[in-house]
């Protein structure tokens, strides 16, 4: 021990100073800033003080609860767990007490969210969640975004989920007198808890708070008018993370070219990386926010549009920034282009047409502020906004044929996918040709028949919890039978509807569900040319009826979900050389005939199809709104 204490005492202050002891005699001072943990773990730290003293009481030895007291406790010896506690539980409580205080307005705000009796509140029906102050940013947390804010230089920042504004408080205090804070809150009685405290602070009236899903005022933030923003910090619901992450990155204008998104809770009580854990212990416990972090966390790893770095403050906060240095971001006097000369007037000489010269240019540099066809939306180029990198999907009907090229086409692009069939064989053998096209994981085979309710809620809730969520849906399976009106049997009717129609709708429904609650999604559903024409000479009323149906269903639930975030799109094939059209006898020799309708003359091959579901999966078609793609090689046109 002596030799330790030797050897950094000759680190600090030179190899021949002698060991100090540090003494206990230093009067206990009062923490200038509470810390947060009371029992309830947030920090992995915390868990793992937690963990410790649960170890401690159950070998019997007794854990000061005082231990780690800004005073040196007396030299004792320790136990390997009792010194652990030590370290781990005291290094929140230490960080609390170094940094600098809150001023007077935020720590007022602290003090009345700590004793708010927000139990009854929510009993009253005053609030819309059941909050406890663990809602709140602490200090440490505050005050480093407002530091990152500090050395951005930001002027305007937005926060998604307020609370009472101790966070947005303490950022709008480092702003500039014209800085703005936009904090979004979906509850409007916290807008009216924090106005007191916002007014008697000078710096208060910078918070501008919007009430309403965040994502909504994302989306339809006036940027061109008011201006995008240097920071972008995400603190709300977890399972709506990755939307959010998404709003800012590609919402036009939003994050400002240079401007950095910021995520709390990414190490959330170390769960990101622990295997979950029983609900029943406390500390353990918020396993689905755990999840939720976890995956949010991998497909930020994975997006190659952005770096990122995770700080261990408190919970986790995680630092985004666009990829690449700060020299593809001009700053305004190197991008500003020099001034062009006037031209002189020169007499106009008739220049013949055929011996027009072409006019030679130089590449113009890409400027800050410049506009989003010159930038890029959200600085990426067209291709890129393809890209499904990190989003979760589920094709119906893709054990074969059309749903298999559809499948294959959103791996291709960088997405997960659900292969889902009546057919459980089809499905698995498509899983296992796109994870070896794609790698391990990135698609799961599931059993479903559309036409049954419970098959596809199942459905639904089995893609979310094996992908951490849901971003696109293509719901594809469908049935031809070919029957003349007049000798129809009605279960051959019910059962084409059934599937064709109420199976899409159902599947819609549930998909919709849980869109509209995590931030929005694609759904694509596959409708038919023959929602235009009536296919000729095979007789199927009610399969053009059915698939009619789908195009009505697609424009009307896409514009009842267009301003949730929702899309809601179909695709109408021509006739496509899949086993719908070979394994069925009445088809099979209809071939020649339909081809002479074409005016491309030949079928349609299901990769003809591929663009399409990508486009419409992806940000690029997020102002496509109950559209019905053609794609028949002009069939419909003659
Ligand atoms: N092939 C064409 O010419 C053509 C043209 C226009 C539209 N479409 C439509 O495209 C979609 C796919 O057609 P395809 O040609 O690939 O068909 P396909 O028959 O080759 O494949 C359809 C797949 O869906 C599955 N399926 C059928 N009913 C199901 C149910 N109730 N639940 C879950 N899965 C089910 C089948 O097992 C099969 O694997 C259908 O909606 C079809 O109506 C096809
Ligand atoms: C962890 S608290 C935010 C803490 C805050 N940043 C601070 O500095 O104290 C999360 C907040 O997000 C809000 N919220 C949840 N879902 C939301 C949504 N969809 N849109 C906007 N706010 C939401 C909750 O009401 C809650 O107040």
């Amino acid at each position: 021990m002596q030799c330790r204490a030797e050897e950094q005492n000759a680190s600090v202050f030179g190899k021949d100073a002698k060991a100090v002891v540090l003494t206990d005699d230093k009067p206990a001072k009062p923490l200038e800033n509470q810390p947060r943990f009371n029992g309830m773990a947030d920090t992995p730290n915390e868990r793992l003080t937690t963990v410790l003293r649960a170890h401690l009481t159950r070998t019997a030895t007794t854990p000061s609860a005082g231990r780690t007291s800004r005073t040196h406790p007396p030299t004792r010896t320790l136990t390997l767990a009792e010194e652990a506690l030590d370290i781990a539980g005291g290094q929140d409580r230490y960080l609390s007490d170094m940094v600098s205080p809150a001023s007077e307005a935020a720590k007022a705000l602290g003090d009345a969210t700590e004793t708010a009796p927000w139990g009854d509140l929510h009993e009253q029906g005053k609030t819309m969640f059941r909050f406890s102050n663990a809602w709140t940013t602490d200090v440490v947390e505050a005050k480093t975004l407002a530091m990152f804010a500090y050395m951005l230089k930001a002027k305007r920042v937005m926060e998604i989920g307020m609370f009472t504004g101790y966070g947005a408080l303490t950022i709008a205090e480092v702003l500039p007198a014209d800085g703005k804070m936009v904090s979004c809150e979906i509850d409007p009685f916290l807008k009216e808890f924090s106005k007191p405290f916002f007014d008697k602070s000078a710096h208060g009236h910078k918070v501008d708070v919007q009430i309403g899903p965040a994502l909504e005022t994302m989306r339809g933030y006036p940027v061109a008018a008011e201006g995008g923003f240097d920071m972008i910090f995400i603190d709300a619901d977890k399972g709506g993370y990755a939307a959010y992450y998404e709003a800012a990155l590609s919402t036009p204008g939003l994050l400002n070219e240079g401007g950095v998104i910021v995520v709390d809770n990414t190490l959330f009580k170390g769960q990101a990386w622990l295997a979950p854990q029983a609900a029943a212990k406390d500390y353990a416990s918020w396993n689905a926010g755990g999840s939720a972090i976890e995956a949010f966390n991998q497909m930020v790893k994975d997006d190659a549009r952005v770096e990122q770095v995770t700080l261990p403050v408190r919970d986790g906060i995680t630092i985004v920034r666009r990829a690449g240095g700060l020299e593809t971001v001009a700053t305004p006097a190197a991008a500003a282009p020099a001034p062009v000369p006037a031209p002189t007037p020169t007499p106009a000489a008739p220049v013949p047409v055929a011996a027009a010269p072409v006019v030679e240019v130089v590449p113009t540099k890409v400027v800050e502020g410049g506009d989003a066809v010159m930038r890029g939306v959200g600085g990426k180029r067209i291709l890129d906004r393809m890209r499904l990198d990190g989003k979760a999907a589920l094709v119906t009907g893709a054990g074969q044929g059309i749903g298999r090229a559809f499948a294959h086409a959103l791996v291709e692009a960088g997405a997960s996918v659900m292969v889902v069939d009546l057919e459980l064989s089809r499905a698995q053998a498509v899983a296992a040709e796109l994870a070896q096209k794609g790698g391990e994981g990135c698609a799961v085979a599931f059993q479903a028949n559309v036409a049954e309710e419970a098959q596809v809620k199942a459905m639904v809730e089995a893609a979310v919890a094996r992908f951490g969520g849901l971003h696109i849906a293509v719901n594809n399976a469908g049935v031809n039978k070919n029957s003349a009106a007049e000798d129809t049997p009605m279960a051959e009717f019910d059962m084409t509807f059934g599937v064709n129609t109420r199976g899409v709708f159902m599947c819609c429904q549930h998909e919709a569900r849980h869109m509209l609650k995590s931030g929005g999604g694609k759904i694509i559903n596959t409708a038919s040319m023959a929602s235009l024409i009536v296919p000729h000479p095979q007789k199927q009323a009610a399969y053009n009826a059915s698939k009619s149906a789908v195009v009505k269903l697609t424009q009307s639930l896409g514009c009842e979900w267009a301003s949730q975030g929702v899309n809601v799109n179909c695709i109408s094939p021509g006739i496509v050389d899949t086993p719908l059209i070979w394994d069925n006898p009445a088809l099979k020799p209809l071939a020649e005939r339909w081809v002479a309708d074409m005016p491309i003359g030949k079928l349609c091959d299901v990769t003809d199809l591929q663009a399409a579901i990508v486009y419409l999966a992806s940000e690029a078609s997020d102002y496509m709104v109950g559209h019905n793609l053609v794609i028949e090689g002009g069939q419909s046109l003659w």
